[in-house]
């Protein structure tokens, strides 16, 4: 399966992917693009030092429309059969998500449907929640709103700030977002109306 990545910062799902295809614990796929809507996103030397390559398409005072063609011809050029967000800070057109239905996903730092959008771990902490963790779905027009992959919980220490509640969530996110890869490479994801099942769980 060729994977396409979008970043527009850090990049550590990104390569918590990239190096997950390059031991083969994600089968018969490759990076074959990283492409950042930032040309200073620290992600990209990231995936530069893991051999795959990098480009930046910037918006430049365009539409979110002609912004997303010119990232949607680099994809479809590479053959690129399952976008990947990864702290991707844009939301898609209607256009992208046609161009990819049901390939493109995301990782959210919360429970979904809760705490969508921007500092997911704060509203968590602000919140008072005991239980958060990260998410795994797919994209559609709506922000942090597409069916369920997967999830997984994490618990809200009395200690913690948003800060720290962030980088154990983050720990997590890596593990889960190669999961979820992993299941959609090997064909194991099956989609049912909102809900996704994996196939193993039906056997
Ligand atoms: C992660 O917390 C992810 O859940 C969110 O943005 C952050 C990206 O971090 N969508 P990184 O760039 O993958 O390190």
């Amino acid at each position: 399966m060729k994977i396409g990545i979008l970043i527009s910062g850090r990049g550590s799902n990104m390569a918590a992917i990239i190096e997950a295809v390059q031991n083969g614990l994600i089968p018969d796929s490759k990076v074959a693009v990283v492409i950042s809507d930032k040309t200073s996103a620290e992600g990209l030397l990231k995936a530069k030092e893991r051999g795959v390559e990098t480009l930046s398409v910037v918006k430049k005072g365009r539409a979110r429309e002609e912004h997303d063609a010119e990232i949607i011809a680099e994809l479809k050029k590479r053959a690129v059969e399952l976008v990947c967000l990864a702290g991707y800070m844009r939301l898609l057109s209607k256009d992208f998500i046609r161009a990819f239905p049901n390939r493109i996903v995301n990782i959210h730092p919360s429970l979904l449907p809760n705490f969508k959008g921007l500092d997911a771990q704060r509203q968590a902490i602000d919140y008072g929640v005991k239980v958060s963790g990260c998410t795994v779905h797919f994209v559609d027009e709506d922000l942090d709103h597409g069916a369920i992959i997967a999830q997984k919980v994490v618990e809200v220490l009395d200690s913690d700030t948003a800060e720290t509640l962030a980088a154990r969530i983050l720990e997590h996110e890596h593990a889960l977002y190669v999961e979820a890869v992993k299941n959609i490479a090997e064909g194991n994801v099956r989609i049912s109306g909102r809900r996704v099942l994996l196939k193993s769980a039906l056997t």
